[in-house]
Formats: C-alpha cells, structure tokens, sequence
C-alpha cells in the first residue's frame, strides 16, 4: 500500500509516522508514506498556499492550483484509489472505514489548514471527506495520522501479532474485554481468578462477558 500525504505543515507528520509500528511496517516494506510540502508546488518568489476568502470572511483559504498541481503529479504516476480531504465537515471516521481503506491500494490524504481550502479541490479532485470527530483540530494533518495509523495496523504482517489487530476494539462493533500482566497480584489488588485458570472456554465466555458488559454501560450506541 502507498500513502500520499499533501499538507502546508509537513513537521507535524514526522513524529507520529516515523515511530513504532507506522516506522516497522514503512521499514519492512508493508506501506510506503510519502509526505508532501504543499508549497513546493507553489510558484513565485513566496510560494504562497493561501489566500483571504472571497466574500470576506475572517481566516484563510488553501489556494487551488498547488494542490492540483500536487494531485496531477501524483496521479501522473500511479492510479490512487481515494483522495481523501482531512476535514471536521467530513463524514465521521470509524473502524468500518479503516478497514475498507486497508484493502486500498493507493491513496492520498489532503490535509485541511486554516479554514479550509478551495471548494473546487473538493468538488473535483476529492472522492472522499473524513473527520475523526466532532471538534476542531488546528488542521488536518492529525487527522491524517490517525487514518494512517488505523489503516497500516490492519495490513496483513504489519503488526508482529496479526491476531492482536483482529481482537482490537471496535473490530466486532464491541469495546474490548480488560486486560492485565503479572504479577498476578499488585498492592493488595488481583487480576480476575478465571484468567489464571489456564480453562480457555471459560476465559474466552469471560472476556465476551465483559466486552458485552463494558460495551453496554459505556457505548450502549454501539450496539
Ligand atoms: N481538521 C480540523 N478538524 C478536523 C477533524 N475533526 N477531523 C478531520 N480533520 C480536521
């Protein structure tokens, strides 16, 4: 799979995708990530992104043409399944999206900044608008590495244990069951007798009781 990110601020994706498993599964080869700086599709001698709305509001506006000119190179070089805008107006974010993307081949991800960018880049270049929440980030570019993250973890060998992305919450529209380490007794406090058990008919009833029972009193819309 290959990851095209276009943002204004590629700094703010160095960190998240190049440690733990988005750094593991681009070293081995499962995903490539390529970010790209916007302004260097930009011309003239400041290489201006963005430009005051039309119409008069507060705010900036991403111009269009560098993200066309961005969008058109890449396309010049592979087919990309989804251009993706990063936006709190797009549709909600969720685990049934994240698996539909990790069967993708290419994708780009469009970093939303400042109030937003050009309608015609999202009317004409973008197939699909994601939020991953009902708030408002500084820009898209979190967005985006939320999306990559959730998306790389579900590529089959990305993850050392596949079966862990497959037992992650949400996979079966449940919250997963809790979970804990040795020692089996810490401070006076116990881990639950039945996982000690070593009976893994009882320990598998367990934890669907309790990914039932957290899923029903913290989020009863899941169900
Ligand atoms: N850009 C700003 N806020 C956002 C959000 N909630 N989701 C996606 N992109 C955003």
């Amino acid at each position: 799979m290959r990851i095209d990110i276009l943002t204004v601020v590629p700094e703010l994706l160095a960190s998240p995708l190049n440690a733990s498993i988005l750094r593991r599964a681009q070293q081995t080869g499962h995903v490539q990530i390529v970010v790209h700086d916007i302004r260097e599709y930009a011309v003239g001698k400041h290489r201006q992104v963005d430009d005051y709305p039309f119409g008069g509001e507060a705010g900036m506006v991403l111009k269009p043409e560098p993200i066309f000119r961005c969008i058109e190179n890449l396309r010049g070089e592979r087919h990309y399944d989804e251009v993706i805008y990063t936006s709190p107006d797009g549709v909600r974010y969720d685990q049934r999206e994240a698996n539909r993307l990790s069967l993708l081949g290419n994708i780009i991800i469009l970093c939303g900044h400042y109030k937003g960018i050009d309608h015609r880049i999202r009317e004409h270049l973008v197939t699909r608008e994601i939020s991953i929440g009902d708030y408002v980030l500084t820009g898209g570019e979190l967005a985006a590495a939320v999306i990559a993250d959730s998306v790389v973890r579900l590529l089959p060998g990305a993850i050392g244990d596949e079966a862990s992305a497959l037992t992650d919450c949400f996979q079966d529209n449940l919250l997963a069951p809790p979970v804990y380490t040795r020692p089996a007794e810490f401070n006076g406090w116990h881990v639950p007798e039945v996982l000690l058990s070593g009976n893994f008919a009882e320990i598998a009833k367990w934890q669907e009781e309790q990914a039932l029972e957290r899923t029903q009193r913290l989020r009863p819309d899941l169900f």
